[in-house]
């Protein structure tokens, strides 16, 4: 451990390890929050809550919680495969697939699960059958900036094979430029070879850059692949994306079903951690096959199910959110407000949906610009100098007023121009 050591102890005296927070209380977007390091409180109005719709304090899904709580206990203690599902999970998996319009979904205890799950369903068919030979090898294409938990999932993918699933043919994994159809169409013609499973994914929004994946456009790309698998990670899509929340397809017009038409699987990956006041993620599918192999897959069997209160957290956001499409209507207000503001106001804002990414001029730190907008106005965003470019990452959401989002942008301008003038005079 003397090298984790004296790691950290250099990593704190640089000042690149992040602030930490303990959260007392929440209402609305009002919370008091205290800081580790000092034990000081305060209350902070928060633009950095993935809580798109104000969902987690919403009587109902409360009640919800505590109600399955109550018949089922705090924990399924096991997995499906071994100890059977619950009714709520039966129930969570068919609202599901009607809000996304596939009809198959299976759940998991979180997106990364999920992602995993689904390479060692897809790629190495989950267990070896008697008399099955699988022989063809799997091309997977990823858009560079992808979330961690594809990336994660895709690199023990491609290195699976001969090991966990020894009988398992090659994973061949390559990356595509961020949101280039081109490029994906040129990576299609260079590496797919005959036999070849071919499965491209991408997050429908990017949760860093905040900007939406080409889906019309990789369709076409990819129609001359026939059966190749489209797989959209929709973590920031659900509910914040297309009229009534239902993700990236809603938003372009298109139905799951005219990428089965023109030859494509298409798959989604909805988690709850956003939209849905909840944990856990679901695969949806229009092929039933899939399902019992996520179910058995290696991260299905040895890892847990969705908890009681965490399923009926989920399954009541998403009846309360069909009830209420007017709640994304007005995120989608929210965030146009708020952008059009920071724009009016010169700052350099990449994007378009409710993750809104500040890029600052590079002689400011964005670590020191959250704090000055904590410290000062009581104003709670995400500075973000690891896992991305510098950047301060904004999340609007359904809750906030116009009063917040103004308060917001005088704090950004005056910490702005405190922080130039000591920058540039220092
Ligand atoms: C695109 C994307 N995928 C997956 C995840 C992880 O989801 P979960 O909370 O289920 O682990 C996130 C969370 O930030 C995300 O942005």
């Amino acid at each position: 451990m003397q090298v984790v050591k004296e790691y950290v102890q250099r990593w704190y005296e640089s000042g690149l390890n992040p602030d930490e927070y303990i959260c007392h209380q929440k209402n609305r977007n009002l919370v008091e929050i205290e800081e580790a390091a000092t034990g000081k409180r305060r209350t902070v109005l928060t633009f950095c809550t993935n809580d798109i719709l104000g969902m987690v304090q919403e009587q109902a899904v409360k009640q919800a919680a505590i109600d399955a709580i109550l018949r089922y206990g705090t924990s399924n203690s096991s997995c499906s495969v071994l100890s059977g599902r619950i009714d709520l999970h039966r129930e969570l998996e068919a609202e599901i697939s009607a809000f996304k319009h596939l009809p198959y979904t299976q759940l998991f205890i979180n997106a990364w699960m999920a992602m995993q799950a689904l390479m060692d369903a897809f790629c190495h068919l989950a267990i070896p059958v008697p008399g099955f030979h699988h022989t063809r090898e799997t091309l997977i294409l990823s858009d560079v900036l992808n979330h961690g938990c594809i990336i994660s999932a895709i690199a023990n993918a491609g290195t699976r094979s001969g090991k966990l699933f020894g009988y398992s043919p090659r994973v061949r994994v390559r990356a595509y430029r961020h949101c280039d159809v081109e490029d994906l169409a040129r990576k299609l013609r260079r590496f797919v070879r005959a036999g070849d499973r071919i499965m491209v994914i991408s997050d429908a929004v990017f949760s860093m850059d905040g900007d939406i994946a080409p889906l019309p456009d990789m369709i076409e790309v990819m129609q001359p692949y026939d059966g190749s698998v489209l797989v959209m990670d929709e973590a920031h899509a659900s509910g914040a994306l297309g009229a009534t929340g239902r993700g990236i397809y809603e938003h372009f017009g298109i139905l799951p079903q005219q990428a089965i038409e023109k030859g494509i699987v298409p798959l989604i990956m909805t988690t709850f951690s956003k939209f849905a006041a909840s944990a856990g993620a679901a695969i949806s599918s229009h092929v039933a096959e899939l399902i019992p192999l996520l179910n058995v897959s290696p991260t299905s069997i040895g890892t847990i199910s969705l908890s009681p209160p965490q399923a009926a957290a989920a399954l009541e956001s998403i009846r309360q959110l069909r009830q209420r499409p007017e709640l994304v209507k007005t995120l989608q207000e929210n965030t146009k407000y708020l952008r059009a503001r920071l724009l009016e106001q010169g700052f350099t804002i990449i994007g378009e949906t409710n993750v809104i990414p500040v890029i600052l001029p590079p002689e400011l730190n964005p670590k020191i610009f959250a704090r000055q907008l904590m410290e000062q106005h009581g104003i709670w965003v995400s500075p973000i100098w690891f896992i991305a470019k510098p950047r301060l990452r904004i999340t609007v959401n359904a809750l906030h007023t116009k009063e917040e989002m103004d308060c917001l942008i005088a704090a950004m301008v005056s910490t702005r121009d405190v922080l130039y003038k000591s920058t540039i005079s220092a």
